[in-house]
C-alpha cells in the first residue's frame, strides 16, 4: 500500500505547485537539471525515480539534463530509474527521438536498474503532426511531407495513470516498454474528423519536404524556421516506416479500463476554441 506521503515531487519551480498537489500530502522539493546540488537534495532518500524528459528541444542540452538527473540518482543510491522516452523505433532517424535514444543508452550504462517507458504520441499534441493546423487560422488545406502516418495516439492522463500503476506494481526491470494508445488514427482520418466536427472541408495533402518548408517558413516560433522544419520532417519519414503505428496492450492493461479515444481529446481540444466551434459546428 502506497500513500501520497511516500512521494516526493521534484519541481523546477515549486511556487507553481498546484493547490491540489500541496494538499495531497506529497512532499514538494526543488530540482533543477542545471544545478546538480539541487538534484541531490531533491532525490535524497528516494528509491524510485520517474525521470520526465526535459522539455528542451535542443539536443545537447536535453541529453545533458537527463545525464545530470541520472548521475544524481546514482549518487542518491536510487534503486530504479523510470525514464519517459518516446514511441519511435530503436533505430529511428526521427530527430526528436535522438535525445531519447542517447538518454536510453546512458541510462542502460549507468549501472542503475531501469525501466524505459516509451510513451506514445500525446493526443493533445496532434497539431504538431497535423501540419501545425489551428482551427482559428483558417487553413483548409493541411500539408505534411512524406506520409500521412498512422499514429497510436494516447492522452496524457492515461499515460500518467498507467505510469504510476507500473511504478507501484513493480516488474519490467531493465526492460523497455511501449505505452501506446489502443488504436491508430492517420492524419487523413483526422482531417475527416475535424471536418465533421467543425462543418468545414479540411483536406490533408501529402507533399514534398520543400513544399512543407515553404508553407511554414516565417510562421511564429521555431515552426517558421527552416532548420526546425527540416528536422521535424524526419518525423514523417519515421511515420512512413510505421514507427508510430505500433499498438501495445500494456498501457490499457495497466490502467485496467479502456483508454480515452483520440476523438474525445480532439473534441475537447477544439472546444477550447469555443467560439470557433460555435461558429463552424453544424
Ligand atoms: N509523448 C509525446 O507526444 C510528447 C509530446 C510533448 C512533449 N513530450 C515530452 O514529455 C515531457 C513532458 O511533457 P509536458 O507536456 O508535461 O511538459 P511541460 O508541461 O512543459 O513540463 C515540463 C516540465 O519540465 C520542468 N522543467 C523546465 N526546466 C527545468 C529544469 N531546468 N530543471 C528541471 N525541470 C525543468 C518544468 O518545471 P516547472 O513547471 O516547475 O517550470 C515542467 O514541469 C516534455 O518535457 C517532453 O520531453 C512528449
Amino acid at each position: 500500500m502506497h500513500i501520497a506521503s511516500d512521494i516526493v515531487v521534484s519541481l523546477y519551480n515549486p511556487a507553481g505547485a498546484t493547490p491540489g498537489m500541496l494538499s495531497s500530502g506529497v512532499e514538494v522539493r526543488h530540482g533543477d537539471y542545471n544545478d546538480p546540488a539541487s538534484l541531490d537534495a531533491a532525490f535524497a532518500g528516494t528509491d524510485r525515480l520517474l525521470l520526465v524528459s526535459s522539455p528542451s528541444i535542443a539536443h545537447t542540452q536535453r541529453v545533458a539534463h537527463h545525464m545530470a538527473a541520472i548521475d544524481a540518482a546514482k549518487r542518491a543510491a536510487v534503486k530504479r530509474v523510470y525514464y519517459t522516452s518516446l514511441a519511435f523505433a530503436s533505430d529511428s532517424r526521427a530527430a526528436v527521438m535522438q535525445a531519447h535514444l542517447d538518454t536510453e543508452r546512458y541510462l542502460k550504462g549507468s549501472g542503475i536498474a531501469y525501466t524505459i517507458l516509451r510513451e506514445g504520441i500525446y493526443s493533445e499534441s496532434y497539431p504538431l503532426y497535423f501540419g501545425f493546423w489551428s482551427a482559428t487560422e483558417g487553413e483548409d488545406e493541411v500539408l505534411v511531407p512524406h506520409s500521412d502516418g498512422g499514429i497510436a495516439w494516447v492522452c496524457r492522463e492515461d499515460l500518467g495513470e498507467g505510469t504510476a500503476k507500473i511504478m507501484v506494481g513493480g516488474g519490467y526491470e531493465n526492460e523497455t516498454c511501449l505505452l501506446s494508445g489502443s488504436r491508430t488514427v492517420t492524419l487523413g482520418q483526422i482531417a475527416e474528423k475535424v471536418s465533421q466536427l467543425l462543418g468545414r472541408n479540411i483536406k490533408l495533402a501529402v507533399g514534398s519536404e520543400d513544399d512543407y518548408v515553404q508553407r511554414n517558413l516565417g510562421k511564429n516560433g521555431p515552426r517558421g524556421e527552416e532548420e526546425f522544419l527540416r528536422k521535424w520532417a524526419t518525423t514523417y519519414k519515421a511515420m512512413e516506416r510505421g514507427e508510430l503505428e505500433v499498438v501495445d496492450p500494456l498501457l490499457e492493461e495497466s490502467v485496467g479500463r479502456s483508454l480515452k479515444p483520440f476523438e474525445h481529446t480532439l473534441k475537447e481540444t477544439l472546444s477550447i476554441h469555443g467560439s470557433v466551434m460555435e461558429q463552424y459546428a453544424k
